[in-house]
């Protein structure tokens, strides 16, 4: 069974490549390379000892994808990582998300509404929620306002899937909400490779540990917690990966019960930066250099995940802990800096 992977270079695309591949399944991936680059694939094939198929195509250029969908009329199923991520950026170029986020879904739904059967994976986030007022989140739990127009694409992206599976049968979607991805494959062959600065906390933790940043700052001590830092479910990036593949396999194997689903995918359980700074002390036996500062603006107190309907629907439940993704994290950081 062939499978598109859109975004297949990418941190969490190239580790759902890796699963689907160890599960039998034919990979194409698509990737512009904006943010990933062509020698993941060496990574990806010395894990599986597969190549996958590999275009680089940007999803905006539609007579292209167009082509792309002609010569694979194959494809049983799409899992559409492709997108941009960075909030700062999002709010700096708010035209510029929309256009890569939203455009490209718009003309992806339309290519796939075209298929006699179709089914869709879609890349979301937790971010939906924003400061959610009841713990663990549920996926009922009201979508909030959007912080910044990158969280706006994700929860826009989940309407326009929503409104066009209402109306299209034969379009079968999951969108997996997203709580804190870390880590790297345990082969360390593949990881995370933030470009610059990176803005999420276990890179730049691990970016320290290994000498490329003088010190991490914490953004603010005295949140309405136990220890005063905020809190996230950290969730390993192969478990997530996996999750990918039983939800494709959900729409597959016609198991859904409707054909617009959502999915949180997290641990369920939360912890503080401090505690991930401790995490990290323990697994790379390093003192890690980091300082208190202000608060960051636009950040939530706290956010961990109700996984009992991933758990229950879809048969998947996060298997690491975060000590074991803290290792692969600095096993990666220590190989990529070697
Ligand atoms: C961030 C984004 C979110 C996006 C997610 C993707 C913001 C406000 N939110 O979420 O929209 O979906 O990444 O992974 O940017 N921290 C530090 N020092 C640092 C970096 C982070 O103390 O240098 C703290 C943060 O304050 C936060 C925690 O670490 O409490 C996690 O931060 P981060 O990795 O940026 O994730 P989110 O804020 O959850």
């Amino acid at each position: 069974m062939k499978i598109l992977v859109t975004g297949g270079l990418g941190f969490i695309g190239s580790h759902t490549v890796v699963e689907l591949q160890k599960e039998g399944f034919e990979v194409v991936i698509i990737d512009d390379c904006s943010n990933a680059s062509e020698k993941v694939l060496e990574g990806i094939h010395a894990i599986t000892g597969k190549m996958p198929l590999f275009e680089k195509l940007d999803l905006k250029d539609n007579e292209k994808v167009s082509d792309f969908f002609k010569r694979h009329d194959d494809l049983e199923g799409v899992i559409h990582f492709a997108a941009s991520k960075a909030v700062g950026e999002s709010v700096e170029k708010p035209l510029l998300y929309y256009e890569n986020n939203i455009g490209t879904l718009v003309y992806l739904l339309k290519e796939l509404a075209k298929n006699e059967k179709s089914s869709f994976i879609f890349s979301s986030s937790c971010t939906v929620y924003g400061q959610a007022d009841e713990m663990p989140i549920t996926e009922n739990a009201p979508v909030k306002p959007a912080e910044s127009p990158y969280g706006n694409t994700k929860q826009i992206g989940e309407e326009i899937i929503r409104d066009t599976c209402l109306v299209t049968p034969n379009l079968n979607a999951i969108a997996l909400r997203y709580f804190n991805p870390m880590g790297a494959h345990p082969s360390a062959e593949i990881g995370e490779l933030p470009i610059g600065v990176p803005q999420n906390l276990v890179p730049f933790i691990t970016q320290t540990g290994v000498g490329l940043r003088k010190e991490l700052s914490v953004f603010g001590d005295d949140y309405p917690t136990e220890d005063g830092t905020c809190i996230r479910d950290y969730i390993y990036v192969v478990d997530l990966a996996k999750a990918h593949v039983q939800a494709l396999k959900r729409l597959l194997e016609d198991k859904n019960l409707e054909n617009y689903e959502v999915f949180n995918l997290g641990t369920g359980k939360g912890s503080s930066v401090l505690e991930v700074i401790e995490s990290f002390e323990r697994v790379s036996g390093k003192k890690l250099n980091y300082r208190i500062v202000d608060r960051r603006a636009g950040d939530i107190v706290t956010a961990y995940a109700d996984t009992a309907k991933a758990n229950e629907v879809l048969g998947w439940k996060a298997q690491y802990t975060l000590d074991e993704a803290m290792k692969s994290a600095w096993d990666w950081e220590r190989k990529i800096r070697s």
